[in-house]
């Protein structure tokens, strides 16, 4: 994926940057700045807010101070999602770094992770507009249910793919729907292109959870951190396994243990991959009429770059357990 490397995008993330860690530092209780500032700086792909700032240029907009602000509350956003991700998970790493409820307790991650993202709704209504602050607002609460929606299905084997769906549409789907909306917004592009950066954002967003999905039931051991199969063993039926169930109806039977010995991972993969694939180009096929071609092609190919490089990565996963 070239989005952040991108140079003027690469030269925005710069600015978008600071302007995280000064809404990150800025409460009154040091403590608090100096959690929040922990999570922001240990790293992150800066996928997101680098959506904000294409979606602007590619509407012709220059990347001035009301887009790096969008951009940064963005980021903000998604890191304090992250804390209380955490949280309901019992992460006890997150980009290298222990997470927050691992560190400082459960009690201080959740009300750090409120701060970062109550913060993040005060710039944007000061230093944005009213209705960028709108879509972040309506985005925190389809975050809020996404998140619900997955803890009251875990481990209901009946769970239904469309159930899986909804939750992750609203857990991770909404805020990339939200970093391209709020740009389109910023650069006072026409209703229409609105709603068909924001259908973009939205299936990029589901193709980035799926593939996430997948990557914890087929990825190379020790990628970034994070332990395979675990959402599985945390009671998260995930699509990519929703999907395999509807090849083997008894595939949920029996404890964690089970359930991984029945999985066919190569299927898994190729069955993911196609879906995702569907998605992708969904998301093409959306994009409006754009006027900076470059970031526009860019964009064009980002969905489909993103799943050739998960499917690299799965591709010496299964090759290797074949082996
Ligand atoms: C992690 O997102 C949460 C998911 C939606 C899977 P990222 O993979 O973008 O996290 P960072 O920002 O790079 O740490
Ligand atoms: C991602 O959820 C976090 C949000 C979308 C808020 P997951 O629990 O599926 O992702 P990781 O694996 O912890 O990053
Ligand atoms: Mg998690
Ligand atoms: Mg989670």
């Amino acid at each position: 994926m070239h989005l952040q490397s991108t140079p003027a995008i690469a030269d925005g993330l710069r600015k978008v940057e600071s302007t995280v860690a000064r809404l990150g530092g800025s409460s009154a209780l040091p403590a608090i700045n100096e959690a929040a500032e922990r999570v922001i700086h240990a790293g992150g792909k800066r996928l997101r807010p680098a959506l904000t700032l294409a979606t602007a240029l590619a509407f012709g907009k220059r990347l001035d101070r009301r887009i790096i602000t969008a951009a940064a509350c963005v980021e903000l956003i998604h890191a304090g999602s992250l804390v209380h991700d955490d949280l309901m998970d019992g992460a006890t790493q997150r980009r290298g770094i222990p997470t927050l409820n691992a560190d400082l307790g459960r009690n201080k991650a959740l009300v750090i992770g409120d701060f970062m993202l109550a913060r993040a709704g005060l710039a944007a209504v000061t230093a944005v507009s009213r209705p960028v602050a709108e879509v972040f607002a309506a985005t925190t609460v389809e975050l809020a249910e996404g998140q619900f929606l997955e803890t009251a299905d875990l481990f209901n084997r009946e769970r239904t793919q469309e159930a899986a769906l909804r939750s992750i549409t609203g857990k991770t789907a909404a805020l990339f729907r939200a970093s391209c909306l709020v740009a389109a917004i910023c650069a006072r592009a026409e209703t229409e292109d609105r709603r068909r950066m924001a259908v973009y954002g939205e299936r990029f967003g589901l193709i980035f959870q799926i593939l996430d999905d997948l990557l914890d039931l087929a990825a190379p051991a020790g990628r970034v951190g994070k332990p395979t199969g675990h959402d599985l063993a945390q009671g998260v039926y995930t699509l990519p396994i929703l999907r395999a169930r509807a090849r083997d109806p008894h595939l949920l039977d029996g404890d964690v243990n089970a359930i991984l010995a029945k999985l066919n991972t190569a299927e898994i993969v190729e069955d993911t991959l196609a879906y995702c694939r569907e998605l992708a180009d969904e998301a093409t096929a959306a994009l409006p009429a754009l006027r900076e071609q470059d970031i526009a092609a860019t964009l064009r190919g980002l969905p489909h770059a993103y799943l050739d490089q998960v499917s690299e990565l799965t591709r010496r996963t299964t090759l290797r357990q074949v082996g």
